[in-house]
C-alpha cells in the first residue's frame, strides 16, 4: 500500500487555497495542518478544506512531529526564512515560486536541504503540467529544425494599491518575480542560459516594477523576446519559431497547441484538466519522498538556481532593487 504523507500549509492565502483544493484529490496526501499567523485564519482554512489541525503560528506547526511535508505559500520575500525554518525541523519543503528573491538566498536554501538531509523543491508547477510536457514532445517529434526565436508573455491586470503584494517591495512585489518568471523559464528550458540580456522596466509609484520587456540573445544566434506586466491582459502565449515551422500555445488555457509546418496548421488537443494542475507537483514530491531522495530529478536544484541567476541578471540590467535582499 502506498505510504501516506501528512501535509501542512504554511501561509493560508490565495494560492494555498488553490493548492489545497487539488491536494484533497490525492489518496496518499493527508490534509493534516494549516498554519497561519492568526489562529482564526488557520481555523477557517482548516475547516474549509478539512485539515485535521489548525495552528496560529508557523512555529507551532513545524514543532508538530507528525508533519511530514510543508507547502510554503507566503510572499517570496519570506521564502528563505520559512524554508530554512522548516528544513531545520526536518520537514520536507515544497516552496512556491519565485523560490526566493535572489540566487544567494536560493543557495542558502539548497545548502540547508543538504545539511539537514531533507527534501526541498520549488513549486514551479508548470513543469509537471501535461501541456508543457506535450509541447516538449512535439519539439522532439515534429522535425521543425533549429529553434531561432521565442516569444513568450505573461500579463494580467491588477489594480494598483501600494499594500497589494504585487506592488509591495517589502513582500517581493513586481511582475518579473511573480509572472515574468514563466516566460523566462520558457526561454531557459528551450534555449538555455542567455549570452546577453537587455531589459526595460516600468515602475509603479511604490518603486516596484509593474511591467518589463526583456530581450535575450544566445551564442547560437537565437533570440527570446519576453514580457510581463500587471497593467494589461494578454493570452499568456508562447510562440516558438523554428527553421521549418512554428509551435504556438497558451500557457494555461484549454485551447489546443498549434503547429504550423509546410504551409499547414495542425491543432493538437489533449486531455484537459478539471483543475489547474497543482496536484502534479504534489504527486511528484510524494514520489520523491517514497524514494527517500532530497532533490527532484526533474526540477533539480540547478534548474531553480539557473532560473534565479537569470532573474538576478535581468534585475541588474533593469535596476530592480529589493532593499533588504541585496544582489551581490
Ligand atoms: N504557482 C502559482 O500559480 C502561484 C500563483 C499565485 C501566487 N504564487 C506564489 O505564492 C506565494 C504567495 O502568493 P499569494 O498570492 O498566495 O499571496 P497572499 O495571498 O498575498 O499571501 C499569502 C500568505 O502569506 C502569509 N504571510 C506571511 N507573512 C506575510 C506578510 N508579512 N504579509 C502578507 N502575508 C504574509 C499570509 O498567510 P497567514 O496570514 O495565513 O499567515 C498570507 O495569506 C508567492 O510567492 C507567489 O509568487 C504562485
Amino acid at each position: 500500500m502506498a505510504k501516506t504523507y501528512n501535509w501542512a500549509i504554511l501561509g493560508c492565502g490565495h494560492i494555498a487555497e488553490k493548492f489545497a483544493l487539488e491536494l484533497k484529490e490525492l489518496p496518499n496526501a493527508n490534509l493534516y495542518a494549516a498554519a497561519s499567523r492568526k489562529l482564526n485564519n488557520a481555523k477557517h482554512f482548516a475547516s474549509k478544506f478539512n485539515f485535521k489541525k489548525a495552528y496560529g503560528s508557523y512555529a507551532e506547526m513545524v514543532n508538530d512531529p507528525n508533519v511530514d511535508v510543508v507547502y510554503i505559500a507566503t510572499p517570496h520575500a519570506f521564502h528563505l526564512e520559512h524554508t530554512l525554518f522548516c528544513l531545520q525541523h526536518k520537514k520536507a519543503v515544497l516552496c512556491e515560486k519565485a523560490f526566493a528573491i535572489n540566487s544567494n538566498e536560493v543557495k542558502q536554501m539548497i545548502a540547508s536541504s543538504k545539511e539537514n538531509n531533507t527534501f526541498l523543491m520549488e513549486a514551479f508547477w508548470v513543469i509537471f503540467r501535461p501541456k508543457l510536457k506535450k509541447v516538449i514532445e512535439l519539439i522532439k517529434t515534429e522535425n521543425l529544425g533549429k529553434l531561432n526565436f521565442v516569444k513568450s508573455d505573461f500579463h494580467f491586470n491588477s489594480e494598483y494599491h501600494p499594500k497589494n503584494r504585487l506592488y509591495n517591495i517589502e513582500l517581493g512585489g513586481g511582475s518579473l518575480l511573480d509572472i515574468g518568471i514563466y516566460p523566462v523559464f520558457t526561454a531557459m528550458t528551450l534555449l538555455g542560459i542567455p549570452n546577453k540580456i537587455k531589459a526595460i522596466p516600468h515602475f509603479s509609484p511604490t518603486g516596484s516594477e509593474e511591467s518589463i520587456s526583456m530581450l535575450f540573445n544566445y551564442k547560437n544566434g537565437a533570440t527570446a523576446v519576453l514580457t510581463s506586466s500587471f497593467n494589461s491582459y494578454n493570452k499568456n502565449e508562447s510562440e516558438l519559431c523554428f527553421e521549418n515551422g512554428i509551435i504556438k500555445y497558451e500557457r494555461f488555457s484549454e485551447n489546443p497547441i498549434s503547429v504550423f509546418k509546410n504551409g499547414e496548421r495542425k491543432e493538437i488537443t489533449f486531455e484537459s484538466n478539471k483543475n489547474l494542475g497543482y496536484k502534479y507537483e504534489a504527486i511528484h514530491v510524494m514520489d520523491c519522498l517514497d524514494k527517500n531522495i532530497i532533490e527532484s530529478p526533474i526540477l533539480t536544484n540547478m534548474v531553480s538556481l539557473n532560473l534565479m541567476g537569470i532573474l538576478d541578471d535581468v534585475r541588474k540590467k533593469a535596476n530592480i532593487v529589493y532593499p533588504k535582499h541585496d544582489l551581490n
